[in-house]
């Protein structure tokens, strides 16, 4: 049989191209911004993870310009040969004092971070339990591990309790969770994960790829917005969001991040975050520090933002905790339908994420709407009249 056969056949991406209903790869021509210009037109951005908006920020660009001009474009090499600036050490430690955790080792991408520092972590006899929703790059990582991997429904306490009685008391358990859901923007349980957790003599590690910079002290994340930095063992993160850069991090104990960092195999076989990047995560850092204010400013927004998308009649899921996180999903529930919407909302100037299955549970397709502390409340009001207007009027 031919390996490419499968490439040939019909699938759900050509049957959208043909129908002019596909959703993805819409080009760029601007910076990413609060507005945008794609494929010609003027866009609100409601689909973007730039939640400080730093992407465009003045300090931010020129620190990322002055890097690619001292030490060039790129590094070529991994961090353990010779792809270690000074500066990747500056942003290690920087980001090890904000956070709170001495161990602090970074890799090219948030899912490369979470590849390996589950594969470094969970060996052949441990477990790694996972929440459903997780994200894919901590399912990836599960998997490239030689441990087994338990999944509890989403958020259900009780079912993680049933999972966690399964694991062996002679077998080494890591709790994986998301701190802010990345697709539905609710807040993990992380006081019961944690209670859970020490009854259980399990580990905790949380995903903060949407948590940095959105909650807790000063935007120190999931761990800090419920008052147990101490009781999170790991904090894994991203620079791709709120950081406006490329490259992920883990923030630990030193001994465990001195474990990772002489065995995770993305990072000692990867090459390093390049200049420019590494230069505007550590200006985004710095920026943050100065302004800690930004992260409750964008809460404000998101609340804005939910209480205009239900005052328009729209359906939304809720954040669990009740914290308003910039992650808004609007419920379309039935594929064709969601798809139908977005494109209407995109032809009328509105970017946003329609998520479907199996990104979403069956019947729970959705517009994942996400929200920047640079938004005004101008641009907010007409981007979510027009999306009113599209699914609230025209597909009653
Ligand atoms: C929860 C979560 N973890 C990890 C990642 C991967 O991060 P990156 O895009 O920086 O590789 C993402 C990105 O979408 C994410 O949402």
């Amino acid at each position: 049989m031919d390996i490419f056969e499968k490439c040939e056949k019909p699938s759900l991406a050509k049957e959208l191209k043909e129908k002019g209903l596909y959703p993805y790869f819409h080009a760029l021509e601007s910076r990413q911004d609060v507005e945008v210009m794609m494929e010609g037109k003027r866009r609100i951005m409601l689909g973007s993870n730039n939640y400080l908006g730093l992407t465009t920020n003045p300090e931010v660009v020129e620190a990322g310009v002055k890097a690619l001009e001292k030490y060039g474009t790129g590094c070529s090499g991994s961090r353990f040969l010779n792809g270690t600036l000074e500066m990747h050490l500056e942003l290690e430690e920087k980001l090890g004092k904000f956070l709170r955790k001495d161990g602090i080792v970074t890799w090219s991408t948030g899912f490369q971070s979470n590849l390996g520092i589950i594969s470094s972590l969970v060996g052949m006899h441990d477990y790694v339990i996972c929440d459903r929703e997780n994200h894919a790059s901590i399912y990836d990582g599960c998997k490239l591990s030689y441990g087994k991997m338990l999944r509890y429904k989403h958020s259900d306490m009780v079912d993680l309790e049933r999972v966690l009685q399964k694991v062996p008391e002679t077998a080494g358990c890591l709790i994986v969770t998301d701190g802010v859901f990345s697709m539905g923007g609710d807040i993990a349980k992380l006081p019961e994960i944690c209670a859970l957790a020490k009854k259980y003599g399990a580990r905790v590690m949380v995903d903060d790829a949407h948590g940095l910079g959105v909650l807790g002290e000063g935007g120190r994340g999931t761990a800090s917005h419920f008052g147990l930095e101490d009781q999170v063992d790991i904090y894994m993160g991203t620079f791709s969001k709120s950081l406006a850069s490329l490259g992920g991090y883990m923030a630990s104990s030193p001994a465990v991040a001195e474990y990772v960092r002489h065995t995770s195999r993305p990072f000692i076989f990867s090459a390093s975050i390049p200049p420019a990047n590494c230069a505007v995560a550590l200006a985004s850092l710095t920026y943050l520090e100065k302004h800690p204010e930004l992260p409750a400013h964008l809460r404000s927004l998101s609340q804005y933002a939910r209480e205009g998308l239900t005052g328009r009649g729209l359906k939304i899921r809720e954040s669990a905790a009740n914290v308003p996180t910039p992650i808004i999903p609007i419920y379309t529930y039935e594929t064709y339908h969601t798809l139908d919407v977005s494109r209407e909302i995109y032809e009328r100037g509105v970017y946003v994420n329609p998520t479907l299955p199996p990104a979403t549970p069956e019947g729970e397709a959705l517009l994942r709407t996400s929200y920047m502390a640079t938004h005004t409340k101008a641009l907010l009001d007409e981007a979510m009249d027009i999306i009113a207007d599209v699914m609230v009027k025209n597909h009653e």
